[in-house]
C-alpha cells in the first residue's frame, strides 16, 4: 500500500530514544550512569569487594536465567567472540564437528574451525541470508557449533526441538543476541555464550561463558593438541578452574562494566525477570510486523516468520542500495533513528533492534518516519 499522506505529512513526533543499533544496543529505559554502584572502582578485582561483584555477575545470571543445577557461569575476556573462541579452542577436536552458518558471525566460526584450528572432520551446513540450514540433517554424534540468532540476517533457530537429548557431541551455541530475549532450552545446550552490550544494553568488554556438566567433563578429559593462550585456559592440571565461575577472572576485567552489568540485571529483575524481557522484545517485533504487513515495499529478510528474530530485526526494501542508504542517512539526520543500516556483509536493508531495552512507544513513533523517509527518497 502506498499512502501519499505518508509523503506529504512529515511526522511530528520523534522517538524519545533514537538508539536502535544492534550492538552496542540502547541502554535500558531510565538508565543513569551516575546511579551505578561504583564502590569497586579503584580497587583490586581480587579484593573481597571486587570478587563479590564478579561473583554476583555469575550467580545472579544463573538465577535470573534459571540455569539447571551444575551449569557454570563465568565472566571471560574479549566479549562474545572471546567466549566462543575460548570454548572452541578448548573443546573441539575430540570428535567431528557440524558447524551451521547462515550469516556473517556463523561464517566467522566456520573460518575459525577450518582455517585456524584446521580441523578436517568438519561438516559445514550453510544457508543464504534469510534462511537456515536444514536442521534435521545435523549429526549429534559430532560437536555442533551454531548461532542461536543470526544478528546480521535477523534469522534465528525456531526452538531447540531439533537438538538431540541423547547427543554424543556437545552443542556450542553463540547466543549473544538471544539470551534474555528468547526462550533457551538450557538442557540441550552445553556451551552458551553472550555479551553484555546486546539484549541487556550493557557495556562491551567481557563475554559470558556458560558450561553444562557435559562440557566440563570434556574439558577435564580432553587435551587439545594446539597451544592454548593463557586467556583461553579453563583448566589447570586437568581440572576445571572453578574460580573462573565464581568471579576469579583470568585477567583484569573492567569493574565499571561489571557495575553496569549488575545494574542491568537489577533492571531485568525489576521488570519481572526473563519472561518479561522476552515479552517486551516480542511486543516490539509486533510493532514492526504490523508496519511490514501494511506496506508492500518492505519485508523481513527472514523468509519464514517462525525464524524471524525478535531482537535484530532485518528488513529488505524493494529499492536500490543507494536509496536504502539515503533513508538511513535521512533518519539519522532527523535524529529519529541511529545505526539502522544493515550489517556491512549482509544484503542491503534496514536492521532495527527490538530487544527489551527498546521501548515499544519509540518503535511505534519510528514507523511513520520510515514511511516518510521511504517516500521522500523514492520521490526525490
Ligand atoms: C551472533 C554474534 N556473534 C558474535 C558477535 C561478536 O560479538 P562481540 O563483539 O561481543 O565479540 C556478534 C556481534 O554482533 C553477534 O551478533
Amino acid at each position: 500500500m502506498t499512502d501519499m499522506s505518508e509523503l506529504l505529512n512529515k511526522p511530528l513526533i520523534k522517538p524519545a530514544n533514537p538508539n536502535f543499533s544492534s550492538g552496542p544496543c540502547s541502554k535500558r529505559p531510565h538508565y543513569d550512569v551516575s546511579q551505578l554502584d561504583v564502590s569497586t572502582l579503584g580497587r583490586s578485582h581480587r579484593a573481597p569487594i571486587g570478587k563479590l561483584a564478579l561473583g554476583r555477575a555469575c550467580s545472579e545470571t544463573a538465577e535470573l536465567l534459571g540455569l539447571p543445577d551444575g551449569y557454570r557461569v563465568g565472566v571471560v575476556p574479549a566479549s562474545d567472540t572471546g567466549a566462543v573462541e575460548m570454548a572452541m579452542w578448548s573443546l573441539l577436536g575430540a570428535r567431528g564437528v557440524d558447524v551451521l552458518a547462515w550469516e556473517s558471525f556463523g561464517a566467522g566460526w566456520v573460518t575459525d574451525i577450518t582455517k585456524q584450528l584446521k580441523l578436517d572432520n568438519v561438516r559445514h551446513l550453510s544457508a543464504d541470508y534469510g534462511a537456515i540450514p536444514d536442521l534435521s540433517t545435523v549429526d549429534f554424534a559430532n560437536d555442533v557449533v551454531f548461532t542461536w540468532n543470526g544478528t546480521t540476517s535477523g534469522v534465528k533457530v525456531p526452538n531447540g526441538d531439533w537438538i538431540a537429548d541423547d547427543r554424543e557431541g556437545l552443542t556450542i551455541c553463540d547466543a549473544t543476541s538471544a539470551v534474555f530475549a528468547m526462550e533457551m532450552p538450557w538442557e540441550k545446550l552445553d556451551v552458551i555464550t553472550y555479551s553484555w552490550q546486546k539484549v541487556l544494553g550493557g557495556e562491551g568488554a567481557h563475554g559470558m561463558l556458560i558450561l553444562s556438566p557435559r562440557a566440563v567433563e570434556r574439558l577435564e578429559s580432553y587435551n587439545p593438541p594446539w597451544p592454548m593462550p593463557k586467556i583461553f585456559r579453563l583448566t589447570k592440571g586437568g581440572k576445571l578452574m572453578e574460580g573462573i565461575f565464581r568471579g576469579e577472572t583470568i585477567n583484569t576485567p573492567s569493574m565499571l562494566c561489571v557495575a553496569d552489568y549488575l545494574d542491568a540485571l537489577a533492571w531485568v529483575r525489576e521488570l519481572g525477570g526473563v519472561s518479561a524481557t522476552i515479552a517486551k522484545s516480542q511486543a516490539n517485533l509486533q510493532v514492526v510486523k504490523s508496519f511490514v504487513d501494511d506496506h508492500d515495499w518492505i519485508d523481513f529478510l527472514a523468509q519464514d516468520s517462525a525464524l524471524c528474530s525478535n531482537t535484530s530485526v532485518c528488513l529488505t526494501l524493494s529499492i536500490s542500495q543507494e536509496q536504502v542508504k539515503a533513508i538511513v542517512k535521512l533518519l539519522d539526520t532527523e535524529g529519529v533513528a541511529y545505526d539502522i543500516g544493515s550489517y556491512r556483509d549482509a544484503p542491503s536493508g534496514l536492521r532495527i533492534w527490538c530487544g527489551a531495552t527498546v521501548e515499544e512507544q519509540d518503535l511505534q513513533e519510528l514507523m511513520p518516519w520510515l514511511a516518510w523517509a521511504y517516500h521522500t527518497v523514492v520521490n526525490a
